[in-house]
């Protein structure tokens, strides 16, 4: 069971349902997207480290959980889109990724594949990729054969490589020049999607917020300390100050973290010239 902290709720809440209730799929305007952005991170703002073993950054297993990747499921049931980097793709041919959807996959999962059958969104999200250097290993595409898969790159980007990954059957869109938040929204909302669940990493993550185009942010805090130097956290590149509203806050004493949504303040800082 979970603790509602706010808006506060003496009743304990299941944690199953807590985020598939929120119909993310159903909340854009007439002629918009709705971005929604999750992670987990430690207390002190690692989402993922160095592993020199696998000479790779990876989710710190110390802090990946059961209870999180469910509500991770959650939020990716409510999706029409997946918004990731390259560089997920690098690493799961390296083996090192987590499924990027396995809905219905798992017994545990089964709920959220019916929910979505219900809604009438696909059985899979589409999948939407960022990356200039187009170093897509295109054997990790393949797992990918039932859903639409769509690369954004720069304008100068390799044309031998758009060829490659357009005779792989995925639709390559170059920017007119870098990909910027603004024609990440402009290219889902032009290709009919209405939610897109983000996924990435501080840089694709940096790419929408000073642009003002991801719209909340569904944040787990695990009640660890990891330290380490080489890290990533949420965001890493310069930018104004974001003043966050809290949506929700649930206390997991379970496993010893809490689920935060958030609403980002809308701020198109590039283009207030900020
Ligand atoms: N704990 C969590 O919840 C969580 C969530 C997400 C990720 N992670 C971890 O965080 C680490 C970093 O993730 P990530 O690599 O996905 O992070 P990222 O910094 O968001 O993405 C990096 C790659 O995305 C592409 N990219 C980003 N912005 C772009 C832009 N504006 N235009 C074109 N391409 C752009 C580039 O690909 P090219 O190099 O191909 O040009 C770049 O190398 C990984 O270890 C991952 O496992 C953890």
């Amino acid at each position: 069971m979970l603790k509602q902290l706010y808006p506060s709720c003496a009743e304990p809440s299941l944690l199953k349902g807590i985020y598939l209730k929120l119909n993310l799929h159903q909340r854009a305007k007439a002629g918009d997207v709705f971005i929604y952005a999750n992670y987990i991170s430690s207390l002190d703002g690692r989402i993922s480290l160095f592993d020199k073993k696998e000479d790779e950054y990876t989710v710190p297993p110390s802090i990946a959980n059961a209870r999180d990747w469910r509500l991770y499921q959650e939020l990716a049931g409510q999706s029409d889109m997946m918004l990731t980097s390259a560089r997920y793709f690098r690493q799961l041919a390296k083996g090192k990724a987590q499924d990027l959807l396995p809905v219905g996959l798992s017994p545990n999962f089964e709920d959220i594949k019916q929910w979505r059958e219900q809604q009438g969104l696909k059985a899979q999200p589409d999948v939407l990729i960022l990356s200039d250097s187009l170093d897509i290993p295109l054997a990790a595409l393949r797992s990918l054969s039932d859903r639409k898969t769509i690369v954004l790159t720069k304008t100068q980007a390799n044309q031998d490589k758009v060829q490659q990954l357009e005779t792989c059957g995925v639709q390559v869109i170059q920017a007119a020049t870098a990909v910027t938040g603004q024609f990440v929204r402009q290219s889902l909302i032009a290709l009919g999607y209405q939610s897109a669940y983000m996924i990435a990493g501080p840089k694709v993550h940096h790419t929408l917020l000073v642009d003002g185009c991801v719209d909340e942010l569904f944040l787990t805090s695990h009640f660890s300390l990891l330290g380490g130097q080489a890290f990533h956290s949420i965001l890493e590149d310069d930018m104004p100050v974001n003043h966050m509203k809290l949506l929700s806050l649930y206390l997991d004493e379970q496993e010893g973290q809490m689920f935060q949504r958030f609403a980002y303040q809308q701020i198109a800082y590039q283009n207030k010239g900020k």
